[in-house]
């Protein structure tokens, strides 16, 4: 086998997954200390870059990032976690999960701020588009999440098609 053969052997999830950690500083926030919006989302397409590259070992870029809601605050002080994961891969593309909690360790509490879908491609250094290894769900939770994926994918097809007929 060659070692480019070995690099398209199909990998399990966990081997990609992903975690960071961030404390939301005054340079983060708004004038009121509530975390900015841009701000998470900068982190959340960094984690997912993590997943995405420790998976496919190559360079990627993000195709797509899907619908984005914030539904707990965040303050400056409040330690942020961003746990990414490799949901499924396609051809060329994959699509990767991003969870983000907030966890105040005054409190000692943990809530879920926002969760996102993310669509990397793998490329290589002049920017040519390279094949993905497929990845191997091994849990149930896995098993539904590369489900799913395979049925957004349908969606953002379907989405990315309405927009090209109405322009
Ligand atoms: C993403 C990009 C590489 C796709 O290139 P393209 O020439 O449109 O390629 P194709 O249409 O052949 O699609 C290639 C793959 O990307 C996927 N893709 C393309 N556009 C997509 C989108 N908007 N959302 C999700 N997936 C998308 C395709 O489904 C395909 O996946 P597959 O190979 O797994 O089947 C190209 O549009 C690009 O370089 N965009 C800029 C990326 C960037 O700068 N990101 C921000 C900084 S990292």
């Amino acid at each position: 086998m060659t070692d480019k053969d070995d690099l398209m052997m199909p990998r399990p999830v966990r081997d990609s997954q992903s975690e960071m950690a961030e404390i939301v500083l005054p340079n983060d926030a708004n004038p009121l200390g509530a975390l900015l919006g841009g701000r998470l989302m900068h982190w959340i397409d960094l984690a997912g870059a993590m997943a995405a590259h420790r998976h496919s070992r190559n360079y990627v870029v993000t195709a797509s990032i899907d619908h984005l809601d914030f539904w707990t605050p965040v303050h400056v002080g409040d330690l942020v976690i961003l746990r990414s994961s490799v949901n499924r891969v396609f051809h060329t593309s994959m699509e990767v999960g991003v969870k983000v909690w907030v966890e105040n360790y005054l409190h000692d509490t943990c809530e879920h701020v926002s969760s996102a879908y993310l669509t990397f491609v793998a490329i290589d250094a002049g920017g040519r588009r390279l094949p993905v290894p497929a990845v191997v769900p091994e849990s149930d939770e896995q098993r539904r999440r590369y489900e799913d994926a395979g049925r957004r994918r349908e969606t953002r097809r379907l989405e990315l098609e309405r927009r090209n007929l109405k322009s």
